[in-house]
């Protein structure tokens, strides 16, 4: 693997607010190091996506298309599976090792379509070119429970993709809760089939769901941009641990204030809790820093990771500017580009690494990269 740069932020970046008592000095000073391109213990998989989290300590990542073929990335598929899941550097496997499940060597499909949407595909894919598809690039929020196995907890989006155009259309999203047996795999079972339409407001908790810092909440982030004015960012919606399956119960950050009126939520220019270019990314609370931090990809197709941390401490105060966090070289294949980045800061040995993946080779590969911070 080629991509490898480094940086230090430090004259990007404002200073920390007064008030903030971080474990270590912000701005981040971080070195970054590749650790490989992935490989399954199922030969031949291809796939791109990416996103996820740690449950009972298992190291879990989510993927999109999934192609295995007979032999290489030209050979002829043997399977297609519109999403997979694997761990990830499991039993203290290096970190690019994935183990999949399923039969034949073809991953099984972890997240089932619903018997609409598998019907849309039946009758629209042969005919337009035009299937459902649920390309599950979000984190899983990990609520631990007090005897027994974690739940993981994770928002997904549902789409109708247009082979012939290669447009995507969102239709909404949907709650899925996940559990993982070591032997046996994750299960991932959609416990809220359709949580938010696409039509009603930006998908919450499509970016990433996370358990908020020292409060008995579920954070949704969503993203939007808007190409006309090359604006957007990252908007939030908040749900207790308690009812997440309730969308009744949850409430969405105005810029104030947390209100139930989703409408009015949705399109206050306040609400924005930073203004930003992102495809896709991760946010999280760093025990090491002491805040939130925001990993991202943007809409400019530019193969690097950027990042931005809560000033405060706080998710919905001030945020600081974009930094550089890592380049990525564009390998071989169709674009000339990286995608998919995500961050998994449950990945590393402690908090001071962050490890990040990324789409590469038009879509058929995986890179990782770990960032250590000073
Ligand atoms: C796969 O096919 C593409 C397009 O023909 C070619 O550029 C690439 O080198 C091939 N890769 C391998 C590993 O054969
Ligand atoms: C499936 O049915 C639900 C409930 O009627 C509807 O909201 C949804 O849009 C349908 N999905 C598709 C892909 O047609
Ligand atoms: C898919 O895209 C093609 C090309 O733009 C278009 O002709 C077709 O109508 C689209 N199909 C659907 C179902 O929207
Ligand atoms: C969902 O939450 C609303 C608002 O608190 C409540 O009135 C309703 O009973 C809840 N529904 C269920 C099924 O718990």
């Amino acid at each position: 693997m080629r991509c490898l740069l480094h940086t230090t932020a430090a004259s990007l970046l404002a200073s920390p607010a007064l008030g903030l008592v971080a474990r270590a000095n912000l701005p981040p000073k971080f070195t970054v190091e590749p650790i490989g391109i992935q490989s399954s213990n199922f030969p031949d998989v291809y796939r791109d996506g990416g996103g996820g989290g740690t449950i009972n300590g298992l190291n879990i990542m989510t993927f999109s298309d999934t192609t295995t073929t007979t032999g290489g990335i030209n050979g002829s598929m043997k399977g297609f599976t519109d999403n997979t899941i694997a761990y990830v550097g499991q039993n203290g496997a290096s970190l690019y090792q994935t183990t999949d499940f399923g039969s034949n060597g073809v991953p099984t499909m972890p997240i089932p379509f619903t018997q609409n949407e598998t019907q849309y595909t039946t009758s629209h894919f042969p005919t337009d070119g035009t299937r459902c598809v649920l390309w599950p690039q979000s984190s899983i929020a990990t609520l631990p429970t007090p005897s027994g196995p974690d739940l993981g907890i994770a928002i997904y989006p549902i789409a109708l993709y247009n082979s012939t155009s290669n447009t995507q259309t969102d239709l909404y999203t949907t709650l899925v809760e996940i559990t993982a047996d070591p032997a046996t795999g994750p299960n991932v079972h959609r416990v809220v089939p359709r949580l938010f339409y696409a039509a009603e407001s930006p998908l919450y908790g499509a970016f990433a769901a996370i358990l908020a810092h020292e409060s008995s909440h579920l954070y949704l982030f969503s993203k939007e941009w808007h190409a006309p004015t090359l604006s957007g960012g990252i908007r939030l919606a908040r749900a207790p641990i308690s009812s997440y399956k309730n969308r009744s119960t949850y409430t969405y950050w105005t810029g104030t204030a947390w209100t139930p009126d989703l409408a009015a939520a949705s399109t206050a220019p306040a609400g924005l809790l930073f203004e930003a270019s992102l495809s896709t990314g991760d946010v999280f609370w760093s025990d090491y820093y002491n805040t939130y931090m925001a990993v991202y990809f943007n809409n400019f197709a530019d193969s690097t990771f950027y990042m931005r941390y809560a000033l405060e401490g706080t998710v919905t105060g001030a945020w600081s500017e974009e930094v550089v966090l890592a380049g990525t070289v564009p390998g071989g294949g169709l674009q000339g580009y990286n995608y998919a980045g995500h961050a998994y800061p449950t990945f590393g040995v402690d908090g001071r690494e962050l490890v990040l993946s990324y789409t590469v080779a038009g879509g058929a590969l995986t890179g990782m990269l770990r960032v250590v911070f000073e």
